[in-house]
């Protein structure tokens, strides 16, 4: 790693209820004005890992659908709302406009399919990839801003050398 790269955090996900549990760990620490963007490719756990997020906020009876229809669900939180997108059909930074994209970066916002919003995703944000392995997942966190990393150290281990 070089001296200026940014750290990346790992969290081994052996199954379902780890991927929750990464949200529930994630929502003790979200702020307003906190976006995450969730990499990962089809069926990766990404809107698991939203849905663990948003239970842990708003009680495990709360219905989290997968918005990928819909594009966007919003939940109301105490100190703002809770943006949950799926820019898998979002294609134009237009759609993006209408959904409301630009408040939501005010508020909270979890994203998956981040790269459809293209250079509307703010470069502070916190980004977690989840990989597949074997039948399990991973997830790579990391942030370019220095405040996540903070956040980040103080409560996720470090990934080991690149295998
Ligand atoms: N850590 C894990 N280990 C094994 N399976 C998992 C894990 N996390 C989630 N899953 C499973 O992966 C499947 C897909 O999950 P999910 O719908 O959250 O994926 P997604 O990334 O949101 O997919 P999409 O790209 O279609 O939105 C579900 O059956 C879920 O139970
Ligand atoms: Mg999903």
């Amino acid at each position: 790693m070089s001296m200026n790269a940014s750290p990346d955090f790992e969290v081994f996900l052996p199954s379902e209820v780890d991927s929750k549990s990464l949200g529930t760990k994630l929502a003790r620490i979200l702020r307003p004005g906190d976006v995450i963007a969730l990499y990962g490719e089809l069926g990766a756990g990404k809107t698991t890992l939203a849905r663990g997020l948003i239970q842990s906020l708003l009680g495990d009876e709360t219905e989290v659908p997968s918005p990928t229809y819909t594009l966007v669900q919003t939940y109301e939180l105490p100190e703002c709302s809770l943006w949950h997108f799926d820019l898998y059909r979002v294609n134009t930074p237009s759609e993006l406009f209408e959904l409301g994209f630009e408040d939501a970066l005010q508020d909270i916002a979890i994203i998956e399919w981040p790269d459809h919003a293209g250079d509307l995703l703010p470069s502070d944000r916190l980004s977690l990839r989840i990989l597949f392995e074997g039948s399990s997942r991973r997830a790579v966190l990391s942030s370019q801003n220095a405040e996540w990393v903070k956040r980040l150290d103080e409560h996720f281990d470090r990934s080991g050398p690149k295998r």
